[in-house]
């Protein structure tokens, strides 16, 4: 059973773009053992990467991928799982500088981080008021009916 998932994250840190080709190179050669393909993007300081192969593999890479101090915020937006075709067949791990990839046809991609990215702080600004007060009354909140 195949199984895809496509996530955002956040640099803990700034990562030099050959710090990001190296993660993806090391990504890459134990993908290539474990049957796994696909996409990493960078940009901004955000990684968006889609990871697919077999269900078990692609559940102990994610569950690595959730406990690694190198980004933090992960964000998952879909999961894919049965009678799919992989999109990345050919990559292990393909790496995607965004602000150094120059092909115009790039740009819908760029466009999505932005996006994303303009998003994620907006949520991430919301959760903090949620959480700093609001949950307390929202669960106390009874209506009249
Ligand atoms: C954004 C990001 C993407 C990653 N993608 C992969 C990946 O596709 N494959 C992989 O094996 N490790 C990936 N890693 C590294 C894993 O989190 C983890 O370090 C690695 O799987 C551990 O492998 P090891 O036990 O063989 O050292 C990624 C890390 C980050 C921060």
């Amino acid at each position: 059973m195949l199984k895809r998932i496509n996530y955002i994250s956040s640099f803990v840190q700034e990562m030099s773009d050959e710090e990001i080709v190296d993660l993806a190179r090391q990504a890459a050669r134990n993908n290539a053992e474990n049957d796994i393909t696909g996409v990493l993007m960078a940009k901004g300081g955000l990684f968006f990467q889609i990871i697919e192969g077999p269900e078990e593999n692609i559940d102990r890479l994610f569950s690595n991928i959730l406990k690694d101090p190198r980004h933090e915020k992960i964000i998952t937006l879909g999961i894919q799982v049965g009678d799919i075709k992989r999109l990345f067949p050919r990559w292990h791990m393909k790496e995607i500088i965004l602000d150094r990839a120059t092909s115009e046809r790039l740009q819908p991609v760029r466009a999505i981080m932005d996006a994303v990215h303009a998003q994620s702080a907006i949520i991430e600004t919301l959760t903090e008021a949620l959480a700093a007060s609001a949950w307390t009354e929202l669960l106390d909140f009874k209506p009249e009916n």
